[in-house]
This record gives structure tokens, sequence and C-alpha cells, in this order.
């Protein structure tokens, strides 16, 4: 959308904030990687700048420097999930927009209004192949879409006035890199007249106004006083609906799904507010221990979002000052810039994140999988350690590794990414059987890969006990004579185990002890990390394990 760097100040706006948002929005709009001097064409901020803003982001976790590449890091997402807890909507919401899409084997969204356009904030895709999906946080025009004319009902002549000189400012949609360009003109009375439609019937329909074949059908979901909270999509495609067959077949089901949203909304108890959940954890350290090159403003300004959450949609400026920890004076033009800039809305004396806050990341974060979560993180316990790391997850009687960050080769087969090996004689795969309940553990004809393989049902049971209340595994030679190898689970937020990462070795490299003494702690570290960014990642959105 509008290019926040052209934004001309405005008084007590902090600039430094401004640009590294303006980093973040071009980061975003590239996919989530981009190389520095990329950066630097495409923010038109001097070099020495870029690097400042993109040290200061990854000193917070937020970006990762990879080579010369700058690439968003999960963790960015509790920005978009500060919004997102405040808004309850997603956690209220999500699984009967889920619960519809299984139903009607079609993908299912949720959007909320974005001044003229709409924002997704969830999707529950089927796989298919035939059309483009959309992300969380992305943005659609809304004249372009189903949502688009059911918002456009409660818009004012000022929204409809925004709306007109967007569209003849930009004809072919070019703000919106989400849909393709607009190719035909349109007028304005078309969606005026859809408008109408929409608040007469109560529905709106998408035929193919963003790509051909791609056919949605559209209700409101409304709020106890009547306002519009979000609007629920069914998407399908025209090898399976026309619009009118969509509307036909599926709008009592639609309905149905929406009357049970309205009641879940009303019936929500209000929470307590939560303490803030993601202060910023540089905000303890010194300027003099962060370096140089931190911008502090930058960091602050970004940390004011993390002070908004469940029940703290709505904070005044001393609230926020406590929740930061930062000075009045400084929350303030952190909030003054963040309005500036329409990532807050000002309400009297309160502030509210709006939904432009997920265009900071969200759209390419949200499909991150677990591997590309933990590829990193492995990169740099392989490297401290000397020796190879993994992450793997269980298929019933086997592991299969997901992502590996290879030394050397010390096993008779190579080992790469897909490869499949027996659960029950691989360290790896005794943390992940470990955690499951003796029924579910699906375990083959134990059979001797080597001398030392346990082979007895009675025996293996056992030491997963054992693995189980340890909380690791360890394997010396009974998968292949020579080679030992140490596994701790990785768990996801309810505390179930999803994968698991291990460090293989020679046996000649360190002893039995010296694995539990010296590569146990460090694999444990990088396992916590990991689990922190998948809570991060996953808090509002699913995280694919493989
Ligand atoms: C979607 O969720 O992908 C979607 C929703 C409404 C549209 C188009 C696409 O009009």
């Amino acid at each position: 959308m509008s290019s926040t760097h052209l934004t001309p100040a405005k008084p007590d706006a902090v600039a430094p904030l401004m640009r590294g948002i303006t980093v973040l929005r071009r980061l975003t709009e590239a996919g989530g990687t981009s190389s520095l001097s990329g950066l630097e064409k495409t923010t038109g901020l001097a070099r020495s700048t870029v690097d400042r803003i993109a040290a200061t982001l990854a000193r917070m976790g937020y970006v990762r420097l990879d080579g010369r590449d700058a690439v968003l890091a999960p963790r960015l997402m509790e920005l978009g999930n500060a919004y997102l807890a405040a808004l309850r909507l997603p956690r209220l919401l999500d699984g009967r927009a889920d619960a519809l899409a299984d139903e009607l084997d079609e993908s299912v969204s949720l959007a909320v209004r974005d001044r003229d356009g709409i924002r997704f904030i969830h999707q529950a895709t089927r796989r298919r192949a035939m059309s483009l999906s959309f992300r969380i946080g992305d943005p659609l025009p809304a004249e372009r879409t189903a949502p688009g004319p059911l918002f456009a009902t409660e818009w004012t002549p000022e929204d409809w006035a925004r709306w007109r000189e967007r569209r003849s400012a930009d004809p072919e949609d070019r703000g919106f890199p989400a849909v393709p360009p607009r190719e035909h003109p349109v007028g304005d009375e078309e969606f005026e007249k859809r408008t109408r439609e929409a608040g007469a019937q109560g529905w709106a329909l998408d035929d193919q106004l963003i790509e051909p074949g791609l056919v949605a059908l559209s209700m409101p979901v409304r709020e106890h006083g009547g306002r519009i909270a979000c609007v629920v999509s069914v998407v399908s495609h025209t090898s399976r609906h026309t619009a009118d067959s969509l509307r036909d077949t599926l709008l009592p089901r639609l309905r149905a799904t929406v009357r049970a949203m309205e009641r879940d909304l009303r019936e929500a108890p209000d929470r307590p507010p939560a303490a803030p959940a993601g202060l910023a954890t540089w905000t303890g350290a010194s300027k003099q221990e962060l370096g140089r090159e931190f911008i502090e403003s930058l960091a602050r300004g970004l940390t004011v979002i993390t002070a908004f959450g469940e029940g703290r949609a709505e904070l005044t400026l001393t609230e926020v000052a406590q929740a930061t920890g930062l000075a009045r004076a400084t929350a303030r033009r952190a909030l003054i810039t963040l309005e500036h800039l329409g990532y807050v809305a000002a309400h009297g004396r309160a502030f509210t994140l709006t939904p432009r806050v997920l265009a900071l990341g969200f759209p390419p974060l949200s499909r991150t999988t677990l591997p590309q979560i933990a590829a990193p993180h492995l990169a740099e316990l392989a490297d401290r350690l000397h020796d190879s790391a993994s992450l793997a997850v269980l298929t019933g009687d086997e592991i299969q590794y997901t992502a590996r960050v290879a030394t050397s080769r010390i096993m008779s087969v190579n080992i790469t990414v897909g490869t499949r090996l027996p659960a029950y004689a691989t360290s790896l795969g005794r943390v992940m059987l470990a955690d499951l309940a003796p029924a579910e553990r699906h375990l083959p004809e134990l059979r001797a890969l080597t001398p030392h393989t346990v082979t007895d049902p009675a025996l293996l049971a056992a030491t997963l006990d054992r693995v189980r209340e340890a909380g690791y595994a360890l394997v010396d030679g009974e998968l292949e004579e020579g080679l030992r190898s140490i596994a701790v689970p990785v768990r996801d937020r309810t505390g179930r185990v999803v994968a698991a990462v291990n460090v293989a070795m020679h046996s000649s490299r360190r002893t039995v002890a010296q694995c539990v003494g010296e590569v146990l702690p460090e694999l444990r570290e990088t396992v916590g990390r990991i689990e922190a960014d998948l809570r991060v990642a996953g808090r509002f959105t699913r995280v694919p394990v493989a």
C-alpha cells in the first residue's frame, strides 16, 4: 500500500521508527528475504542506515542476518500476534471457520475491514492446485472481493471519498501485491451497486473478480451492537462451483456458522487482561552492551505494539508507558508515530492497534514451517559443536528427517532431508516414541541392526520409560556400529512432542559421559530457542511440522 518512507514527517514523529518500519514493510513485500543492497534500493535509505536498522532488528530477534541477506524471523510475529490477541476474533472464531472448511471441503477465511480494503485474519485452506490462496495479513482491495461490499455498507462519505481517490491513483491495484494487477478498468458504479445489494441481501459474491476461476461467498459476523466484526468467506473454484451454485448450495450452512459465531461472540466472557506477552528481550540490556549500531528509538517504538493484547485492546498513554517501562514522553512519541503511519488508532484518550500491524511480516511468516524455524538454530548448534545436527518427525514406526546440518559424514548411508530410519533404534525416534502411551507406539518386529540393538520389547519399553523421565535419549552403536547420537524432544505450545532434534557423531569424538555433560546442555538450549519461536509462530497459525 502507501510507501511509508515518502509520508511527510510529522512534528514529534520518531524518524528512526518510521525508517525501521519501512524496512520491515519492504522485507515483507519481498516475501521475507532481501539482500541489504536490495533494501537500500527499495527503501531509498542510505546503506549505513539500512545496516544499522538491520542490526537493531536482528538484536531484537525480528530479522536474521544471513550473509548479505536480511531474513524476517518468526519472533516478529509477536507484533501481529498483539493485534490478533487484542482483537479476540481469531481465538473465538477460528475453530468454527476450520470446522466449516472441513464440513464443506472448501477453503474458509475470516477478514476484517482495513480502511477501504480488507485484510485476512484467518485462513482454513484446502490444498488445491488450481488457484492462488491468500495468507493471514494479506490486504485486498474491497471492490475485488466478496467481503468488500459487506464492509462498505458501513462506510462513511469520507471512506467512499478515500476509496475513489485510491482507485484513481492506482487503477491497476499495484498497491496490493497479493492480487494480480487489474487488466480491465471497472467503473465505480459496479461496486456501489454490489454494496447496495449486499446491504439488502446480507451476503455477497465474488465471481472471479480477483482471477479467473476464483469464486467466493461471504457473510458478515456482527457484534452484539450490530456492527460487522469480521466477514466469513467460503472460497471455491469454477471447476467445482459457479458463483451462483456456491450461493444456492452453501448459503444455508454458511448462515448456520455465522449464527453460531455471533452466539460465541455474545457469550464470550471477558478475560482478565493478560500481562503483556512479548516485551522485547533487549529492554533489560544496556545501550553499551547493545552496541553503537543499536537504534534504541526504533526498538522502543516497536515494543509499544507488544503492550497490546488479549484484554488490552484499548490502552491509554499511561498504560502503554507502564506496560513497556518507557518514559511517558517516549511512549507518546512512539504512539504518535505509529498513529501517523496507520498502525495505531486514537479514540479519545485510548489507543488501539489497527489491522495494518499485520503488514509487518505476517503474510510470509504465517507460512513458516517447523523445519524453517529450526534450520538456523541447527546451523548454530552444529557450528558450535562441530557435529551434525538434525530435526525429524515420527511417521508410524519410522523417523523422517525434516532438516539437517551435516558437518561430516559419519554414517554409511547418506542422510538427507526425507531419509527414513527405524524409530526404535535411533535417539530421535526414542524421544518421540517415549512421549506416546504404550498402546500408541507402533513398533515393528525389532531387528538387530548391530550386535548392540535392543530387540527385546520389554527392555525397549523400559528404556522408553527412562527416556521419558530423563527428557533425552542416547543411542550408542545400536543403529550402526561407531555411531553415537543424543536427542531431545521438541514440544509445541500445548506441550505435545511434535518433533525431535539430535546431535550425531562418531563414537571416538566423545565419551557417553561427555555427550551428556557437554552436548546435552547445548542441545537443550537450542531446542528451547526452537520452541520459543514455535510458540510465537503457532499462536494464531498452524505451523506445519514437515
Ligand atoms: C480468500 O479467502 O481467499 C478469499 C475470500 C474472499 C474473496 C476472495 C478470496 O472474495
